[in-house]
Formats: C-alpha cells, sequence, structure tokens
C-alpha cells in the first residue's frame, strides 16, 4: 500500500521520510513491506539497544498488557517502582520520577534544578548539544537552527563551547543551578567530552553550589559500554535523565536524581498521565533483565574493539575518513566533505541503514547485542558506498 498519499493529507509534514514502510522487525534486521530485509546499523536513533523486537521483551509486554496497561499515578503500581530500584542498582542509589521522552526528562530536570533553590535559575549547557524539541529543552540545546522561529524563548540558558573550561569557568556565576552534559554528543556529530573537562564541571557544581546533569538519552543503557556515560570518568553527576533505550522500544523517559534531592519536586509541582505506566515499565524491567543475564556490556566492549580496528583499516583506504571515534556502539565516521548523506543514501540503497548527522558525520549506533558476522556484513556495504 503506497502509504504517501495517507500521510501527504492526515499526517504534519514534520519529517524528510524515504519511501520505505517497515513491517517486521527481528533482532538487527527490519523488513520492509516489500519483503526486502535491512540491516539496521542505527537502531531508530539508539531506542532499540537490543535489537528489534526481543523475545523477552515481547514476551514481558503481552503478560502486562494482558492485565493492565495504564494506571494513574495516585496509586502505587508495582512495575513503577520495580524500574525505578533496577535504575537505582544500577547507578547511584538514587531516586527517578518517570515521564515519556527525552525532552520531558530534561524539562523534569530544569525544573527540579530552577525550583531547588530561590535565586539560582540558569541552565549551562554545551554548543553543539542537543537536549530534545519541547520549550526548556530546545532553549538548552546548542544549536541555532533548532530554535528558529521560535522567539522568544524562555531566558537562563547559557551555552558553552565543548571543552573550553575557561568558558565554563567564565559562564558559572551565582545564578548558575545547573550545567547540562551530554558525555557524547550524539546529534552534535560524536564529540567525546574531554575528561579534564568534565572533571572540571564536577569542580564548579560542588564549588558554586549548582547541579552536574547528565543527559544520558542517547548515551544510557550501556550504549558506551557502560550502563551509564558517567561512569567512564570517575564522577557521579548529581542528576541525569534517561529515555530512548529505557523502554526498549516502548515509550518511556526518566529523570534519575541523587538522594539529596528528592524533596525538592513534591506532590503537585511536576507530573505526568502516563509517566512511569505498567506497559513502560514492564518493558523497563526486561530491557535491564536482558542486559544483566546476557552480560551485554561486555559484549558492547568486544564489539567496540572489533570495529573500530575494521574502521581504522578503512580510514586507511579512504581518504575521504578524516576520523574515527566513539566509546562502545556509539560510533562516529567523520568525512572531510559534507558527503554524509549521499553515502547514507548509498547505503541504504544496498539494505544498510545507518545515519549522517552534521552533514559530514556517519554515526553507527547497531543494537548492543550485535554479532562478528552482522559488523563484517555492514562494513562490506559501507566499503561498497564508499568506493562507488
Ligand atoms: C541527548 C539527547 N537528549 C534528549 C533528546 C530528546 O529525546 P526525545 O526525542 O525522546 O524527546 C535526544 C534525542 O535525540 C537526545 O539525543
Amino acid at each position: 500500500m503506497d502509504l504517501k498519499p495517507i500521510f501527504d493529507k492526515f499526517v504534519l509534514p514534520t519529517y524528510n521520510r524515504l519511501p520505505i514502510q517497515f513491517v517486521k522487525g527481528k533482532g538487527v534486521r527490519l523488513w520492509d513491506d516489500k519483503g526486502a530485509s535491512y540491516l539496521d546499523f542505527f537502531s531508530g536513533w539508539a531506542v532499540s539497544n537490543l535489537g528489534h523486537c526481543h523475545p523477552h521483551i515481547v514476551k514481558t509486554i503481552q503478560d502486562q498488557v494482558e492485565n493492565l496497561i495504564h494506571v494513574p499515578n495516585i496509586f502505587y503500581n508495582e512495575t513503577q517502582g520495580i524500574l525505578a530500584q533496577k535504575i537505582a542498582e544500577n547507578s547511584w542509589g538514587g531516586k527517578t520520577f518517570f515521564c515519556n521522552s527525552g525532552a520531558e526528562a530534561n524539562e523534569a530536570a530544569i525544573k527540579l534544578a530552577r525550583k531547588r533553590t530561590e535565586d539560582k535559575y540558569e541552565c549551562i549547557s554545551l554548543l553543539k548539544s542537543f537536549h530534545g524539541r519541547t520549550f526548556g529543552a530546545m532553549s538548552m540545546t546548542g544549536q541555532a537552527h533548532y530554535k528558529e522561529n521560535f522567539k522568544p524563548l524562555p531566558n537562563g540558558f547559557l551555552h558553552c563551547e565543548p571543552n573550553n573550561i575557561e568558558q565554563l569557568k567564565s559562564l558559572v556565576t551565582n545564578k548558575t543551578a545547573a550545567i547540562f552534559l551530554e558525555c557524547i554528543q550524539g546529534e552534535g556529530g560524536i564529540n567525546i567530552l574531554d575528561k579534564d573537562f568534565i572533571q572540571e564541571a564536577r569542580n564548579l557544581c560542588y564549588a558554586n553550589n549548582a547541579l552536574l546533569v547528565f543527559d544520558e538519552v542517547q548515551t544510557g543503557m550501556g550504549r558506551t559500554g557502560k550502563m551509564f556515560s558517567y561512569e567512564h570518568h570517575g564522577i557521579e553527576p548529581d542528576m541525569m535523565t534517561l529515555a530512548k533505550a529505557l523502554g526498549g522500544g516502548v515509550a518511556i523517559g526518566a529523570l534519575v536524581v541523587k538522594s539529596e534531592l528528592d524533596s525538592v519536586l513534591t506532590p503537585g509541582t511536576h507530573a505526568s498521565t502516563f509517566g512511569g505506566n505498567p506497559l513502560a515499565c514492564s518493558a523497563g524491567i526486561a530491557v535491564f533483565e536482558v542486559m544483566e543475564k546476557d552480560n551485554i556490556l561486555d559484549h558492547v566492549q568486544k564489539m567496540h574493539t572489533y570495529i573500530i580496528e575494521k574502521l581504522k583499516i578503512f580510514k586507511e583506504k579512504y581518504d575521504l575518513i578524516s576520523d574515527v571515534r566513539g566509546l562502545g556502539l556509539m560510533i562516529g565516521i567523520e568525512l572531510k566533505t559534507d558527503e554524509g548523506q549521499n553515502i547514507f543514501q548509498k547505503c541504504c540503497d544496498r539494505k544498510l541503514l545507518i545515519n549522517c548527522t552534521q552533514k559530514n558525520v556517519l554515526r553507527l549506533m547497531p543494537a548492543l547485542n550485535i554479532e562478528k558476522r552482522d559488523i563484517d556484513e555492514a562494513l562490506d556495504i559501507l566499503d561498497q558506498a564508499f568506493a562507488s
């Protein structure tokens, strides 16, 4: 069925869509309505971290929908408590507020940071960052083109060049409520923050009674080889935001805070109708269960070494490539020219799904349980795309 006429007539055109309709997914593969299979090295912006329709996640969701899909937050629900406990056990033992997306999680973090003290309201984030499309998250995003035509924006959002310690020092004042960081900027082009910069941000927050917030919406849930990316740096943030892979494909977002902050957002000060519903939370529990049982984090480290070694050879072969970088299975191939979209299309024509960001960075984010043979297959296709 040609869906374009229906979309043209009934769906707001907020996305550039490719003329492909996927009807089935299993593991690292997707099938279109004509039966063609695609190797998925993008996982829907790092949502399908355990592949498509992982059997344990499917079974858990099936069992849950038979019993209870939604219950309002004026009552207790078991799945929400268990998922919050899993997040705490896998991080710093704090408390979680549940919502439905990354942007919403960041909005909750901004609200908490502002509510915590009377006089501090400024949030510092980085140029090239991406934090979501709602007004607070969009204002915090450090890329002008996302904000064009939406003025006036809320005030109190300042931006610092990534890894510029001196600039960060100059921006932090007694008005600073929080510093928001992505350990690796995803939409920004797989830019990895320096250890020193992160450490300095941590110190500045301690010294100025401000909060350090890690946006782990894309980097979280094992994507970088640790459950959460802050673990690479030997520090703990005061809060982190999660979404994407947390629900294994079901919409969920979360704000996780240190215990010291657990009384800032009191009843009535923040809420979300769907936040923490049994369907989404059961999926989140299943995601943690698979990650533990299948030792996914170890596997990510092994696959990281394998793919990076191969991509380095690739870099020697193609002069177009200026850099290969990443942590875990969040990998960027930077090109010397803005050929990214072209290579993306050539891969797509050959049934490999990757992504291009910032026009010149190819982003690879396969499922974390990917096997070597799938990596070999993807690199063969990438080779053909570069060669052509
Ligand atoms: C780091 C980061 N934060 C926030 C968001 C926004 O998440 P959502 O689209 O679920 O609102 C994204 C989405 O790409 C992201 O990559």
